[in-house]
């Protein structure tokens, strides 16, 4: 059972500003003039083109924050900054909160999202800012490569040599999966801005002999071939139900005789009240998709049953589900 919430809880929760200090810092890429150096609120000012008297008072915080020292009048970046608030460090993970900063006038809508129930966007990131879609897959590949090893393993796919990976992003799991599984051949299949990307790290794997690039939107066009496993992972929650409920059933279609589905998302809990980060995440894409929203394990469950798949099981609770044909 967790503690009650205290006054200074509630306080902690309302207070978005560090956050906004963070997220502006790292859009006016103030870290990066830096670069193991100090240096002055004048000089980072006339670096980036911006007002010294303003951008102290943002300087101070962000030392309150940890993430840059103060020194008399000269400041630096605290290691963590260094090495991923950097750009152009190979660990850099600002793309990831440029994303949540773009996505902030729609947070300040949320209130005219619950009056109305309509979402200030049409579409989503990787339809309207592809490039920062693909730079955020580039920091998502990053930290999954450890994952989709795990997930490789876990899945026990001996034996399978068909893939067929649906929005499957920078191919980070279409490359953990073919490297643990010598005679996997993959099919990525998303949109052409994505596949860009995905085309780098497929090179860069030394894996294009392997795995095929299929251009195109998963609600119109075709897959092709038949495979022996599918995942569907992270793709749920930027349409609703029924659509989702179509595309499992099409999935469904290009798998062969015991071909097996596996899809991994955020999923909600019966209550719908945890867990904590899924609640959250599910306002977020309330208001940052036209149509999407987070699932519960029960109702992928009822997609895979409509779609005609014979056994169902959940793999982790309220991440993964598995599907056999
Ligand atoms: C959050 S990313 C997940 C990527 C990958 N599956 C993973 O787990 O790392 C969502 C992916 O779905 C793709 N996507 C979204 N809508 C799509 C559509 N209508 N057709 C094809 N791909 C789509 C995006 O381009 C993106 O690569």
């Amino acid at each position: 059972m967790s503690r009650e919430l205290s006054l200074a809880d509630i306080f902690q929760i309302g207070y978005y500003w560090e956050t906004k200090i963070l997220l502006t810092a790292v859009s006016l890429d103030i870290f990066s003039v830096f670069q193991g150096q100090s240096q002055t609120v004048n000089q980072v000012a006339e670096q980036r083109a911006l007002n010294p008297r303003a951008l102290e008072w943002v300087m101070n915080a962000l030392v309150a924050m940890r993430v840059l020292n103060k020194s008399d009048k000269e400041y630096s970046n605290t290691p963590v900054a260094e090495k991923y608030l950097v750009k152009g460090a190979s660990e850099y993970v600002g793309h990831l909160l440029l994303l949540h900063d773009s996505e902030w006038n729609h947070w300040g809508k949320l209130e005219d999202t619950v009056r109305t129930g309509r979402s200030p966007v049409s579409q989503h990131v990787f339809e309207t800012q592809p490039e920062l879609g693909a730079h955020v897959l580039t920091v998502l590949d990053r930290i999954g490569r450890g994952s989709g090893v795990g997930l490789a393993q876990r899945l026990q796919l001996q034996g399978a040599k068909r893939m067929l990976d649906v929005g499957g992003g920078a191919g980070t799991n279409a490359i953990a999966f073919c490297r643990a599984y010598p005679d996997l051949t993959a099919t990525v299949f998303d949109l052409p801005q994505t596949l860009k990307v995905t085309k780098t790290y497929v090179e860069e794997a030394g894996m294009s002999g392997r795995i095929t690039l299929q251009p195109g939107n998963f609600h119109q066009d075709p897959f092709e071939g038949s495979y022996d496993v599918a995942l569907m992972s992270d793709i749920l929650h930027y349409q609703d139900g029924r659509t989702n409920a179509a595309l499992v059933e099409k999935v469904y279609q290009h798998l062969g005789h015991e071909g097996r589905l596996i899809i991994k998302d955020r999923f909600l809990d019966p209550s719908r009240t945890s867990p904590a980060w899924t609640t959250a995440f599910a306002v977020h894409i309330l208001v940052n998709t036209e149509q999407g929203q987070c699932f519960t394990i029960e109702e992928t469950r009822q997609w895979m049953e409509q779609a005609g798949f014979r056994t169902m099981e959940e793999l982790e609770p309220c991440a993964m589900v598995q599907g056999t044909k």
